[in-house]
C-alpha cells in the first residue's frame, strides 16, 4: 500500500500558505493547515478539500504548538515535511500601505515592542516549530523542512547599495528574515549527518494581506518556488537558499 506523504504548513488558512497546501493536497499528500485562527483554519481546508486538515497553530504560542505536535503524532505518528511560512510584517502597527510602514520602520524611530511581536512571528516562531516537530520529522524516512523567508532577509543583496531592495531593509519585517535565515543555517548544520534535509526559499512579490496586496504577483506565481522545493523527493538537495526557479540566492 502506497503510504501518503504527511506535512504541516504554517500559516496556510490564506496567502501562499493555502495556495501550498492546495498544491500539496493535489499530489496526494495529507496537510494539516496550520492557522492561529482554527475557524480560518477549517474555513480554508473545507475549500481546499479531502486531504487537508485544520490545525490549530500559534507560532507564538507554546502551548498551541505542543498541542499541535501532539495531534500531528495521534493522527500520523510522523512528518514528512514542515513549512515554516506563517508571517507577519507588522503586529501592532496600523498602517495603510507599504510606504507607511517603510516610513515607521526606521531602525532609529521603530518602536521596540512591534520589532519583537514580529520577531516572535517570524524568528523565534520556526524555531519553537522546528524544536516541537523535530521528534516527528525523525519518525521519517524522507524528512525535509522548507522555510520560506524573503530576498529581503539576503544580507548579501541588501548590503549592496545598488540593491533595489537597500532602501527597504527595516529593522522590523527585513531583518527579521536575515535572522530567520542564520537560523535556517543552524538547522541545516544541526541535520547536516541526518537525513532529514532543509531548504531556505524566497518567493515572489505576492498579492497577499502580509504586503496590503500591493504585490506585483499572483499568489499562485509568488509561491512556485516554495511548491517546488516543497515537493523535492529523498533525491533532491538539502542546504539551498533559492528563488523561481531553483535560481540562488546569495545568503
Ligand atoms: N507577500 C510577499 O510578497 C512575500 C514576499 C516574500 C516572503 N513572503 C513570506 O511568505 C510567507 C507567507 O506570506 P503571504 O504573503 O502568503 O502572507 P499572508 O497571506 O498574510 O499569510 C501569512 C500567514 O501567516 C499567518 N500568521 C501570522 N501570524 C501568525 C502566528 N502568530 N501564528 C501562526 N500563523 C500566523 C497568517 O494568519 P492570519 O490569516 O490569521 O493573519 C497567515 O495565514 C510569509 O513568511 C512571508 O513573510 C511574502
Amino acid at each position: 500500500m502506497k503510504t501518503t506523504r504527511v506535512a504541516l504548513v504554517t500559516g496556510a488558512n490564506q496567502g501562499m500558505g493555502k495556495q501550498l497546501a492546495a498544491e500539496l493536497v493535489s499530489d496526494g499528500t495529507t496537510v494539516f493547515v496550520g492557522a492561529r485562527n482554527l475557524d480560518r483554519g477549517e474555513a480554508a481546508a473545507a475549500e481546499i478539500g479531502d486531504g487537508a486538515t485544520a490545525l490549530h497553530l500559534d507560532v507564538t504560542d507554546a502551548t498551541s504548538i505542543a498541542a499541535a505536535a501532539q495531534r500531528i503524532r495521534e493522527d500520523a505518528g510522523r512528518l514528512d515535511l514542515l513549512v515554516n511560512n506563517a508571517g507577519a510584517a507588522t503586529v501592532g502597527t496600523d498602517v495603510r500601505d507599504l510606504a507607511e510602514f517603510r516610513a515607521v520602520s526606521k531602525a532609529s524611530t521603530v518602536p521596540l515592542e512591534e520589532v519583537r511581536a514580529v520577531w516572535e512571528v517570524n524568528v523565534f516562531g520556526p524555531l519553537a516549530v522546528y524544536q516541537a516537530m523535530l521528534p516527528l520529522l525523525r519518525a521519517s524516512s524522507d524528512a525535509r523542512i522548507v522555510n520560506v523567508t524573503s530576498a529581503l532577509g539576503s544580507l548579501a543583496t541588501v548590503a549592496d547599495p545598488a540593491s533595489v531592495y537597500h532602501w527597504t531593509f527595516d529593522p522590523t519585517y527585513a531583518a527579521s528574515k536575515a535572522a530567520l535565515n542564520a537560523l535556517t543555517l543552524t538547522m541545516m548544520i544541526e541535520l547536516e549527518a541526518s537525513d532529514i534535509k532543509v531548504n531556505l526559499v524566497s518567493p515572489g512579490f505576492a498579492n497577499t494581506a502580509l504586503v496590503n496586496f500591493e504585490g506585483t504577483d499572483t499568489v499562485e506565481d509568488a509561491a512556485r518556488e516554495v511548491v517546488r522545493v516543497a515537493r523535492f523527493g529523498p533525491h533532491e538537495p538539502s542546504g539551498t537558499f533559492t528563488s523561481w526557479e531553483g535560481a540562488v540566492v546569495p545568503w
